[in-house]
């Protein structure tokens, strides 16, 4: 069933020249680009996004990274696209990621990592709308989804 995620090109992303690079891997996986809006996050939004994480003693570090510059905030849609962005994107840090995902390639920092994705249906649900209003959000035909599907099941 088509699944949408929330992803941010964080601000080493942007800083690092890397925006086309990451986006370019979505595309090749055959992901639907729905949104896409480019900001600067402030700290009471980042807070609200990492509202899970509050009390965790990364909170404040991850609030003021994701705040501290220019982001590019999307939606991506796919069948069970949250699980495969995260499979993409790797374990949490550079450090950690298997080569071959995006955060395996493209950095080596325990701290900075490139790149959020929503890790659950549920968060997805709730980290859409603190960036997107239901009007920015895109629906569109696929035309190549004929090629990355299948044809349709005949009914
Ligand atoms: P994200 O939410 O940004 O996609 O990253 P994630 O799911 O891989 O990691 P999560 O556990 O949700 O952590 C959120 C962000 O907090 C910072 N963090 N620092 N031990 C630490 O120092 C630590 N753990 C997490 C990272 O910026 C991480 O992306
Ligand atoms: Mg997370």
């Amino acid at each position: 069933m088509a699944e949408r995620t929330l992803i941010i090109l964080k601000p080493d992303a942007v800083q690092r020249g890397l925006v086309g690079s990451i986006i370019a891997r979505f595309e090749q996986k055959g992901f639907q680009l729905i949104a896409a809006k480019f900001m600067k996050i402030s700290k009471a939004l980042a807070q609200k996004h990492y509202a899970v994480h509050k009390g965790k003693p990364f909170f404040e570090r991850a609030v003021q990274y994701l705040s501290s510059s220019p982001v590019l905030v999307m939606v991506w849609q796919a069948d069970d696209v949250i699980k495969m962005s995260r499979r993409l994107m790797g374990e949490t840090f550079g450090t950690e990621a298997q080569p071959g995902t995006i955060r395996g390639d493209f950095g080596c920092s325990h701290g900075f990592n490139l790149i959020h994705g929503s890790d659950s249906p549920a968060s997805a649900e709730v980290e859409i709308p603190l960036y997107f209003k239901p009007e920015e959000l895109i629906d569109y035909p696929l035309a190549q989804a004929h090629w990355l599907y299948g044809p349709p099941d005949e009914a």
